[in-house]
């Protein structure tokens, strides 16, 4: 597996990271937690060393399932997380809280769920309004000089936030939505992010699953999945994105890849300081995913997947609250 380095002291990951969000949460009912384990060793076992979990997935249960995956192969592997969520006692998320205090008590609490005596890569989940965030970036930093945490994320965060909280502590990696059909970083942040020398951790590079090309219909979606109710898989929104599939679905068979493949490939190719952390609950899929590592895609063949995108475009916007 080749390998990417984040940000200019971070650490050496797989250029696939494995996102283990659906493992828990979001997707329909998950998988039993024995078969998780397996499938996370065995991502290891295929090269990949870059996991992805938060303390709201699940809520909580994500990163124990990951603690009990990796603790026989803890120091081989990098273990990223994220603070900044309210979860109340019914483990429903109730709005942001990046307090300093907050942040503490969660890093510990994090440790203690994964098995370990560091966090790799702690991000702030989401920019929290009102914490400034010189106080969230010098609260990590004091994480960072006690020894229980390694480096420093954002998540979604805009470039005047990107800005000043490198300013206090540099961010290793910012993670946010990037895929052929989510570009809406191109224009500022990705310039901002090569001038920082920070790494961009590229979350729901499939699309949630759609660029694989899997989902024909929104009926397919169990009611416990969160794309239910997410605008572009809305049958109209999909409809139309569905078209755009038809001429990548060409273009992946000209390269004998998939279109998971293609997609993933397009990401990789975008920069090479940029780590997709595709997610899958399935072997078959990780090793199909895995493939993209591989595939070169030429100058043309970017053009005409770049020309296919501009030109279909897509219809949906990215959240339900942003409809
Ligand atoms: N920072 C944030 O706010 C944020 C937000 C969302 C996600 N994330 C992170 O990013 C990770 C990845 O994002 P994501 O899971 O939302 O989206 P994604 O990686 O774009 O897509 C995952 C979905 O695609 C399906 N899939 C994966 N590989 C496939 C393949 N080869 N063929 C067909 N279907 C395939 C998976 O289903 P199966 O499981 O059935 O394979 C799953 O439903 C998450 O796990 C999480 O760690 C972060």
């Amino acid at each position: 597996m080749i390998t990417r380095t984040l940000g200019t002291d971070g650490p050496t990951v797989s250029a696939l990271g494995l996102g283990c969000m659906g493992m828990t949460a979001s997707y329909g009912t998950p998988p039993a937690s024995a078969e998780m384990i397996r499938l996370i060793r065995h991502a290891h076992d295929q090269g990949v060393n870059f996991f992805d979990t938060a303390e709201v997935y699940g809520p909580y249960r994500n990163e124990e399932l990951l603690g009990e995956a990796l603790a026989p192969i803890r120091d081989k592997v990098v273990i990223a997380t994220k603070f900044g969520f309210q979860i109340d006692t019914a483990g429903r998320s109730i709005g942001t809280n990046s307090r300093p205090e907050h942040i503490r008590a969660v890093c510990e609490a994090s440790l203690r769920r994964l098995r370990t005596d560091r966090i790799d890569l702690f991000y702030q989940h989401r920019v929290d309004p009102d914490v400034p965030i010189e106080e969230v970036a010098g609260t990590v930093a004091d994480l960072i000089a006690a020894g229980k945490v390694a480096h420093f994320g954002l998540s979604e965060a805009g470039a005047g936030t990107i800005r000043r909280a490198h300013a206090v502590q540099p961010v290793t990696a910012l993670q946010s939505e990037y895929s052929l059909w989510t570009r809406h970083i191109e224009a500022e942040i990705l310039p901002l992010l090569e001038t920082l020398g920070i790494a961009l951790v590229a979350f729901s590079p499939l699309g949630r699953g759609f660029l694989s090309g899997a989902i024909t219909d929104a009926t397919q979606l169990g009611t416990q999945d969160f794309r239910k109710n997410h605008p572009r898989f809305q049958p109209e929104a999909l409809a139309h994105n569905r078209a755009l599939l038809a001429q990548l679905a060409t273009l992946a068979q000209e390269l004998g890849a998939t279109q998971a493949q293609l997609s993933l490939a397009w990401v990789l190719a975008q920069k090479p300081w940029i780590v997709p952390i595709p997610g899958t609950t399935k072997a078959s899929r990780l090793a199909e995913n895995l493939g993209a590592a591989n595939l070169r895609l030429s100058p043309d063949m970017l053009a005409k997947i770049d020309r296919a995108v501009t030109e279909h475009g897509v219809q949906g916007a990215r959240y339900p609250d942003q409809l």
